[in-house]
């Protein structure tokens, strides 16, 4: 049986890579338009059929109600909860022998874990946090390092019913301190830090910091993790290892019977302001729409090893690495550390030392590892991979053909899925039968309408660039932006009200095969490293340095990063800026909001470019910086 892909030619004259013979054999969907035709006319009728591989406390009255738009629900009536689906469930059959997770810690520590003792864990998690008062519709903020108890806690919450706001263990204070704020959480779980190109990250200390500015904090829990030592409060601070050994901590605990529209967790993101918004996701709708694209993309089978390399503290991991996998009954890898350390093999060397089959990663990571050349992962064998799957920026067709010859031997076929926090799940994708074109998400997934529109909501040419838009709901989307409806309907729903569209805020063609190629962002969001910052967060960061009168940030190409933050400050009157204020205003912005926002570079202005209602034209700043046409300047102050 072929095992290579074939390359032929496409009538636009780019170049397809079919699946091979071997890869459509096993695929479980072969026939793409079929399904996609029935998921279009016969929406709920497909959407229950999905809903019904998963297990229910009670099955819904109705699949879809929009009576109360754009506040849609879905399997209304139904009870269910996803710790459930993710784990209980599993116990009653070979699965609770089958491990869930393989961990593996930076400095080359291993955990593994059953569905059984996976439960054991969750069950006495859950169990700890009722102890501490936690309660239904409560919600838990989360910052740890990507250890096994990142995972346990999610679970152990959506097990009791409360809810969950991971923050990345990558943000700083600041931002962890909003974040808690905005949850009104009253309980913190973290870790004393983590493992980090052989470094200590003191996430403890960072957490502590934050804590001093968060009044509704009353419990913090910590996971000992690296060992140093950190500073713990009387009455406020307990360790998860001493808590856990008490009798409260007992492995039975009962899953609490959920409503499908009960939150499951919010996931802060960035937007057009300086507040990040918290999506609120629901334990019915996300449970179905993350494992059904996840079965049926990535064509799970339980013989699989499934590697997601991504942080839980984003949406990624969210859906793909812990909830969509485990509710599948796949086995799931973990790793915490750096994709270099101590060398840039570490990652192939995981691969074949686990026997991963499925690796799914951002074009970032693809190309950081690119960069130190071939030798790297051929010193291991990769033959276990059979799939390869992409996301969080467009993934340039450089990467995409080292990525599918060197690690995928020409014989993984790459899913570049395109999706958003909001979203849940993939919106745009490939099945592994679909022919690829490097750097094109394809088509969409089942039950989705994807359209590229111009500026008057008119479908436009194949080629030309348009606005993205998803023209129905689907059940993996966000309910809505916690404690603030208005600004959910605002921001993705009052565009297209009265054609019912869900606006993307991407840019995107679409070409004469019908495959969809997103361009990138069109409002003031950058994709840093496939991370998502609003421009407005790194400014507020910018202008609470003392020196710094107003500021703009923007987004400029960068070859590893896809995209890098260059800033431009004004300062206070009488002060002059050099490198070494420059240097410090990075290190300012990175202290505040974490690493991944620290600009490439600072410049000095005495004034910005301005609309006359006093709106800074970021895209007039970027086109200077690109040397190209500064466009129309019509609303340009003088
Ligand atoms: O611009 C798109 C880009 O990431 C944005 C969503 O970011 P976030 O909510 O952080 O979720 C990232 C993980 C799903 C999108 O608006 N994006 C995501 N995936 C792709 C992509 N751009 C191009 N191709 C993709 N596959």
């Amino acid at each position: 049986m072929a095992k290579q892909t074939k390359v032929s030619a496409a009538d636009s004259g780019q170049e397809f890579y079919h699946p091979s013979k071997e890869v459509v054999k096993n695929a479980t969907i072969k026939d793409y338009e079929k399904v996609y035709k029935r998921s279009i006319e016969d929406r709920d009728g497909f959407w229950a059929d999905e809903a019904k591989k998963l297990d229910w406390f009670k099955k819904w009255n109705k699949v879809f109600d929009d009576s109360e738009r754009p506040f849609f629900k879905w399997f209304v009536g139904g009870k269910t909860n996803i710790a459930h689906n993710a784990i209980d469930r599993h116990l009653k059959t070979w699965r609770r022998n089958k491990l869930a997770i393989i961990w593996e810690g930076e400095p080359g520590d291993v955990r593994t874990m059953s569905y059984h003792a996976l439960n054991r864990e969750v069950s006495k998690t859950a169990n700890v946090l009722k102890s501490m008062g936690v309660q239904k519709g409560e919600i838990v903020t989360i910052y740890m390092p990507q250890i096994p108890e990142l995972a346990i806690t999610m679970l152990a919450c959506a097990k009791i019913g409360a809810a969950h706001s991971v923050v990345y263990g990558g943000f700083s204070v600041e931002a962890l301190a909003d974040r808690i704020a905005n949850a009104h959480s009253r309980v913190l779980v973290t870790a004393d830090g983590g493992w980090r190109r052989g470094k200590v990250t003191d996430l403890k200390s960072i957490a502590n910091e934050a804590m001093d500015r968060s009044p509704t904090i009353e419990v913090c829990i910590t996971v000992k993790r690296t060992g140093h030592e950190v500073h713990m409060e009387n009455d406020r601070d307990f360790w998860y290892h001493d808590l856990m050994a008490l009798p409260i901590a007992s492995p039975r605990c009962e899953t609490e019977v959920m409503d499908s529209e009960d939150m499951l967790f919010i996931l802060f993101t960035s937007g057009t302001t300086g507040k990040p918004k918290g999506l609120v996701h629901t334990h019915g709708g996300y449970s179905v729409y993350t494992a059904s694209t996840h079965r049926n993309v990535f064509d799970v089978k339980d013989e699989d090893r499934w590697w997601c390399a991504a942080d839980p503290g984003w949406i990624t991991g969210h859906s793909y690495l812990v909830y969509a996998p485990l509710i599948n009954g796949s086995t799931i890898m973990m790793y915490e550390g750096a994709p270099n350390h101590p060398y840039p093999n570490r990652w192939w060397n995981m691969i074949e030392k686990y026997g991963i089959t499925i690796l799914y990663t951002s074009p970032t990571a693809i190309r950081g590892l690119m960069r130190f050349g071939d030798q790297w992962p051929k010193r291991h064998d990769l033959s276990s991979l059979r799939l390869l799957g992409s996301v969080g920026e467009p993934i340039n067709p450089e990467a995409w053909k080292w990525y599918h010859s060197v690690i995928g031997n020409n014989e993984c076929p790459i899913m570049d899925t395109w999706w958003q926090t909001e979203t849940g799940g993939f919106m745009i994708t490939p099945l592994p039968v679909t022919p690829l074109k490097p750097g094109s998400a394809t088509k969409p997934y089942f039950g989705v309408e994807a359209a590229i529109v111009d500026e008057k909501g008119n479908e436009v040419k194949p080629g030309e660039e348009g606005k993205l838009v998803i023209k129905n709901p689907t059940p993996g989307m966000a309910r809505t932006i916690f404690g603030d409806p208005e600004r959910y309907n605002e921001t993705y729903w009052k565009e297209y009200e009265d054609k019912g569209w869900y606006k993307a805020g991407d840019s995107a063609r679409i070409d004469e095969d019908g495959y969809i190629w997103v361009i990138g962002r069109i409002d003031d969001v950058i994709k840093v490293s496939g991370y998502r910052l609003g421009t407005a967060e790194v400014e507020s960061a910018l202008v609470s340095y003392p020196d710094v009168a107003e500021a703009a940030a923007i987004a400029l190409p960068h070859e590893l990063k896809g995209n890098a933050i260059h800033v431009y400050c004004i300062l206070k009157a009488g002060i002059k800026g050099d490198s070494k204020m420059a240097n410090e205003i990075k290190n300012h912005v990175s202290k505040e909001i974490g690493p991944i926002a620290k600009p490439e570079e600072v410049h000095f202005l005495e004034s910005l470019p301005k609309t006359r209602s006093g709106k800074i034209m970021r895209r007039v700043l970027k086109a200077r910086a690109m040397g190209v046409d500064e466009g129309d300047l019509s609303t340009l102050e003088e």
